[in-house]
């Protein structure tokens, strides 16, 4: 639309409603809705808006997810753009062991007015706890050390993102699964909360 048309101040901008969110099924089956693993107005603290990345639209975190999904790959880095992959990378930025470039922008530049090892900035309800991650599809990465991730290392991954890092969480994925639970479980010896305190 145009703002004050006619006018020398006249400016165009894309209007856009706040998107209406619900669940239905595509067969009979029951209806699920999707977890909530972050929270819109979370990312809102520092961002004000999130429709500034695609033109005006998409500004939920329920909505991102359904494109930046495990099978979604840059068209140029062929780097992850699943969405923990992707906001991880970015916020890690210059502290990533490895450029993380989508189309011609290195995230490499970017510096986080926050502390990362504080989950909750991001996340809601303990969603960061291995113990309650909710995806279970490999993630696409051509563009990083193997062709795919499991779901637990690519979150991880997203931040520890050096080759030493992806071996250890390889070494720890067998026939039957990711085992980082035994270790980096809510309760084990080494839990996300143990190792991301900021007191150690
Ligand atoms: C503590 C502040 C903070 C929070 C919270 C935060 N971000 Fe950011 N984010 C930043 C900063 C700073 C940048 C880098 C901006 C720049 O360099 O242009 C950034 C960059 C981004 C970018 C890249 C934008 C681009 O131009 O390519 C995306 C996408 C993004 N954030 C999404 C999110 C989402 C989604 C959340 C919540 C899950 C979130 N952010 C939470 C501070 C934050
Ligand atoms: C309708 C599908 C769709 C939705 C919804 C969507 N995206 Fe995207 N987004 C894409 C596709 C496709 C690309 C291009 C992927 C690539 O090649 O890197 C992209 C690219 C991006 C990029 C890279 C921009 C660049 O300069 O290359 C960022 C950052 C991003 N999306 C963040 C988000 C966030 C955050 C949300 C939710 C607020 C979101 N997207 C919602 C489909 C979507
Ligand atoms: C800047 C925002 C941000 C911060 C800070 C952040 N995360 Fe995330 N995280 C995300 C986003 C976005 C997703 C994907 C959300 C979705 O799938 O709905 C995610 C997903 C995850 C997942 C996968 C959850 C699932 O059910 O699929 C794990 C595990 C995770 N993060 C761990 C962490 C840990 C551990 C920390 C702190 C050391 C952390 N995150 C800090 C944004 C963040
Ligand atoms: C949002 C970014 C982010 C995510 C996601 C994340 N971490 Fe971290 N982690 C950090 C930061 C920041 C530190 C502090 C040291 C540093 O800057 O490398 C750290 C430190 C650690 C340490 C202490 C050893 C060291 O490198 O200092 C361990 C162990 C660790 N993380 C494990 C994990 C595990 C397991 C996951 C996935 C469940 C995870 N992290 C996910 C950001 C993250
Ligand atoms: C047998 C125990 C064990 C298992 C299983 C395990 N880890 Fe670890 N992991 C560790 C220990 C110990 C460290 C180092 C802790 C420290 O430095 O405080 C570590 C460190 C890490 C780090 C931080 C690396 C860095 O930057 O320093 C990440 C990320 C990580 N593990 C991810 C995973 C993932 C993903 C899995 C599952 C696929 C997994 N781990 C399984 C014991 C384990």
């Amino acid at each position: 639309m145009t703002l004050l048309p006619g006018t020398t101040t006249a400016t165009t901008a894309t209007d856009c409603a706040t998107p209406v969110q619900f669940y239905f099924a595509v067969d009979n089956s029951k209806v699920a809705a999707r977890r909530v693993v972050v929270s819109s107005d979370k990312c809102n603290a520092c961002h004000v808006d999130l429709t500034f990345i695609h033109g005006g639209n998409r500004g939920a975190t329920q909505e991102c997810v359904i494109c930046h999904n495990p099978t979604l790959a840059d068209g140029t880095s062929k780097q992850s753009v699943n969405f923990a992959t992707q906001i991880h990378s970015i916020h890690r930025g210059n502290a990533l062991a490895n450029p993380y470039v989508l189309g011609t922008t290195n995230y490499q530049d970017v510096g986080f007015p926050g502390d990362l090892r504080v989950c909750a900035t991001c996340h809601v309800n303990d969603s960061y706890q291995v113990d309650n991650v909710g995806a279970t599809a490999l993630v696409a990465s051509p563009g990083g050390f193997t062709a795919t991730t499991p779901p637990i290392a690519a979150a991880c991954q997203g931040c520890h993102d050096d080759k030493a890092t992806a071996q250890h969480a390889m070494l720890n994925t067998g026939t039957l699964g990711e085992s980082c639970i035994v270790c980096h479980g809510k309760n084990a010896e080494f839990s996300p909360d143990k190792v991301h305190s900021r007191t150690q």
